[in-house]
């Protein structure tokens, strides 16, 4: 088992499969010029699954792969066929723009829940938070995932001034379709120009959302990130994730591998440990892995606390989003 100090057991790994994407978010790419890593320093295909496999004799049982953009990666299909065949729940995290070239292979590797980022249901604003005119693709592969009965939950970062006024819109979404939007709230990470007036909190959203509808608290799942609510009535529900105003470390159950085979214990921890340079020299993970879980902060990476008004992110010692993997 993968246990750290303070007594939490890590069976959730999150690989990232690339740093490469075919949009440019804002608050997860820094700059238009930033440099993808080159292909020989990222995880072969190879090396992810006998990475996986060792993490899996190590107690995990759920795997979820990300980005980037993990299906921009040539190879992203036979990864997920390979992985789906360890004991594992597999799902993934996708900007959702190639996913109707991915529908079949999801299906055949029973990746049957999945998240999909959407920031906005508006075209032209779509356009300047991704400077990629993709908002019709990535919408219409929605619709094509739920025909085919995919558990398809929509991840929307709401950041104050930008998207806070269509929350209700995303609400209303649920009520003709069943899907299952998470309002993420906005967090720091190097280069996203992050500042604390731009997060709109938990507590702000639950006001918008109440104004207009009858909501129901639901029951949370062990480890779950996101605290769920519906409307009633409504087909699909919808979620909050609160990592700055009301985090949830105390039951953190991840791990991270970042796509050039770092290890990371958290989202927002400086220290990385290089397993794939080990692996590469034929030499034993496994007491790496647990050396980096030693480590593991009590929350946040130890970087800071949910008095977010105070922060200052230029404090943070992180990568930018793109290079960790969401
Ligand atoms: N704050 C909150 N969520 C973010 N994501 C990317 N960057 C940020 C940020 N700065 C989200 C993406 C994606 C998920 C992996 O993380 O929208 O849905
Ligand atoms: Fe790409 Fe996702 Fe980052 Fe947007 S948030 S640039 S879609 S990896």
């Amino acid at each position: 088992m993968i246990v750290d100090k303070y007594n939490r057991v890590h069976n959730y790994l999150r690989i990232s499969l690339t740093d490469n994407c075919n949009l440019r978010c804002f608050y997860c790419m820094p700059e238009e010029e930033y440099e993808f890593t080159a292909a020989s320093k990222l995880m072969q295909k190879e090396e992810i699954e006998a990475l996986s496999k060792i993490f899996v004799s190590l107690g995990v049982n759920k795997i979820r792969l990300t980005g980037g953009e993990p299906l921009v990666r040539k190879d992203a299909g036979e990864i997920i066929r390979s992985l789906s065949k360890l004991p594992i729940k597999l799902t993934i995290t996708t900007n959702g723009s190639r996913l109707h070239e991915f529908v079949d292979i999801l299906e055949e590797s029973r990746v049957h829940s999945l998240n999909i980022s959407l920031d906005t249901l508006q075209p032209e604003k779509f356009n300047l938070i991704t400077r990629r005119d993709q908002f019709k693709q990535v919408y219409n592969n929605i619709q094509l995932l739920l025909k085919r009965n995919f558990h398809v939950k929509v991840n929307m970062v709401v950041m104050k001034g930008l998207n806070e006024s269509e929350i209700n819109d995303f609400v209303e979404w649920t009520k003709e379709q069943p899907v299952h939007v998470r309002f993420i709230e906005f967090m720091p990470f190097t280069g996203n120009r992050w500042t604390s007036n731009k997060v709109f909190t938990m507590q702000e959203m639950l006001e918008v959302i109440r104004k207009k509808y009858d909501v129901i608290r639901l029951q949370d799942e062990k480890h779950d990130t996101s605290k769920g609510y519906m409307v009633t009535g409504h087909q699909g529900t919808f979620a909050i994730i609160s990592t700055m105003s009301a985090n949830f470390c105390g039951d953190c159950n991840r791990l991270r591998l970042t796509a050039d085979g770092k290890m990371k214990n958290c989202l927002f921890a400086e220290k990385e440990t290089d397993l794939l340079s080990a692996l590469r020299r034929g030499e034993d993970v496994i007491p790496l892995i647990h050396q980096n879980i030693r480590s593991k902060a009590k929350e946040l990476g130890g970087q800071f606390t949910a008095d977010f008004e105070h922060l200052h992110p230029e404090e943070i010692h992180n990568r930018s989003m793109i290079t960790i993997g969401g």
